[in-house]
């Protein structure tokens, strides 16, 4: 690991899991009679906008109730200090990375602080609500949409990230379960270009058996110690 250059780095909700609650999902699994992953869909926004929007609106608003823990805060600062190529690759909507600090980083399934406009493609920081019907500041076309990466999209940033992995030297999975593509395949990509792979994750994931070593346990825990690791602490 010592030797390793370019290094990229995967994270998902588990990194986020001991930041605070950000689960809106009632009992049964439902919000609003619906299954969670039944809203995250183009389907879902074409049918019911104001349903799909006010789930939006209450994760955006719910991350004022949340702060970046030790592992986002351990990752700032190998983004912040580590010499190499770096980066970070989040399936998080969340802020936390930036919060902690970090700016090498990019967010493939969109962002809850961002608003997409349907007709025009532009991306705009958005806070507080964003009721249907909102207008893009760009085109003038009430086609607001929240900025996230639903099921069947195509995510973001995918010529970067494969850029990366095909450089990456040290490839890192923290707290995905590997079970959403096209992240989950990253691994095997990294792989195929000649990267270590080291996953720290709570339990065994989907892809655990492409990893050259696993870590299991608590983000907070494993993701500063392995930071310390590479950059050399005692
Ligand atoms: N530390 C480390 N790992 C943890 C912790 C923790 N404190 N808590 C939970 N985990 C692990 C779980 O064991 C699980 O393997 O984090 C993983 C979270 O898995 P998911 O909930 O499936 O989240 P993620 O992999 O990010 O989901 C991918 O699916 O829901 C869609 O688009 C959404 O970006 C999301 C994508």
């Amino acid at each position: 690991m010592h030797d390793s250059r370019n290094i990229v780095v995967l994270t998902g909700a588990g990194i986020s899991a001991e930041s605070g609650p950000a689960t809106f999902r009632g009992p049964g699994g439902l919000w609003e009679g619906e299954r969670v992953e039944d809203i995250c869909t183009p389907e879902a926004l074409a049918r019911d906008a104001a349903l799909v929007h006010r789930f939006y609106d209450l994760r955006r608003a719910a991350l004022d109730t949340v702060a970046p823990n030790a592992a986002h805060v351990a990752l700032a600062r190998l983004d912040a200090e580590w010499p190499g190529e770096l980066l970070i690759v989040t399936q998080n909507v969340d802020d936390l990375h930036e919060r902690a600090g970090a700016t090498r980083m990019l967010h493939m399934h969109g962002e809850l602080r961002s608003a997409l406009c349907a007709a025009c493609g532009e991306r705009a920081a958005w806070d507080g609500p964003l009721p249907p019907g909102s207008v893009c500041a760009a085109c003038g076309t009430a086609a607001l949409r929240p900025d996230i990466v639903f099921f069947g999209e195509m995510p973001y940033a995918m010529d970067a990230i494969d850029a990366a992995l095909a450089r990456a030297d040290l490839f890192v999975s923290i707290g995905t379960s590997g079970a959403v593509y096209p992240a989950a395949g990253f691994v095997r990509t990294a792989r195929y270009h000649g990267a270590r792979t080291l996953e720290l994750n709570l339990d065994p994931s989907e892809g655990s058996v492409w990893f050259h070593e696993s870590q299991m346990g608590p983000a907070s825990a494993l993701v500063p110690a392995w930071v310390d690791e590479m950059l050399g602490a005692d």
